[in-house]
Order: C-alpha cells, then structure tokens, then sequence
C-alpha cells in the first residue's frame, strides 16, 4: 500500500469519525420540542404518534400498540440512521401516505442532532 492510499484512508476514518460524531444528543433533545406534541419518550405511551423509545434502530413500525397507517405497515426496514435521517428530511415525500403529517426537519445538523437523541434513549 503506497503513502498516499494510507493517508487517504486515515483522513477517510477521521471525516467518518468527525461526522458520527457530528450528533449533539443535548441539542437534539431541545430540538425533540417540535416532535413532542405528537411523540412521548417512554416506553409504551403512545400519542398521536408511537413512542420513539427505542425507535432509533429498531424495526419501522415497530410498536406492536400503535395503529400504523397501511404505508407505515408496508415498510420493510429498521431506524438506521440514514433511514432517519431521509425520513425526518421529508417525511410525507419520502413515505407517501405517513399519518406524520410534519414537513420535516431541513437542516441535517440539526437531523444529525435528532438522531444522537433519538440513539440516546435506550436503558
Ligand atoms: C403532527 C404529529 C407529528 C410530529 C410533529 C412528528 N411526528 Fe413522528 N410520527 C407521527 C405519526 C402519526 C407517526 C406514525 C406514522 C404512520 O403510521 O404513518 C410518526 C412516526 C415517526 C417515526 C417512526 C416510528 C416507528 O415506530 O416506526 C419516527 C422515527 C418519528 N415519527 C420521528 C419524529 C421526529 C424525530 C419528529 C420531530 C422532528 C417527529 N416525528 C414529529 C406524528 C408526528
């Protein structure tokens, strides 16, 4: 492996790093404010919305207590971040039919900072 290519994939592992670490939980927390009205944190409390204990990872539409709407039902995939972070961009766009009736979060620092929060919530 030349000089270069070790270089190159150190900087690669720092911008990875740099950009994970780019979620304040904290900040992320006081941006949950606009998601509060319609989503509790604990575990169970449904509102107008599921709980989002737990949500970031976890199956979509994974709350066996809440009525999903049939497009929420029909997705096949977990709360990665980057699944996240589409949705909270554009939720109506990105999952055509979603009972969240939110025009989305556009700043992805402040996505990324949602996101830490929403990861934050486990045990
Ligand atoms: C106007 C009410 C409302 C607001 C505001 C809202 N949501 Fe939602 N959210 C919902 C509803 C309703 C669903 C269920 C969607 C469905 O069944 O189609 C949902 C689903 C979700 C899910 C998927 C949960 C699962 O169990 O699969 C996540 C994650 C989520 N919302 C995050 C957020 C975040 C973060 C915010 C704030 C930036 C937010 N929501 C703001 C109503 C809302």
């Amino acid at each position: 492996m030349s000089l270069i290519r070790v270089i190159a994939g150190t900087i690669g592992v720092l911008v990875l790093q740099v950009a994970h670490a780019g979620g304040d939980s904290a900040r992320g927390k006081t941006l949950f404010e606009t998601c509060a009205f319609c989503h509790s944190i604990e575990d169970g409390r449904n509102g107008i919305g599921p709980s989002l204990w737990q949500a970031a990872g976890r199956r979509a539409a994974g709350v066996a207590s809440y009525p999903y709407s049939a497009a929420f039902k029909a997705l096949d995939q977990d709360w990665d971040d980057a699944h996240l972070d589409g949705f909270l961009a554009a939720p109506m766009q990105v999952v055509p039919g979603t009972k969240m009736t939110f025009v989305g979060v556009a700043e992805a620092q402040d996505r990324a900072d949602l996101i830490a929060y929403l990861r934050s919530l486990q045990p």
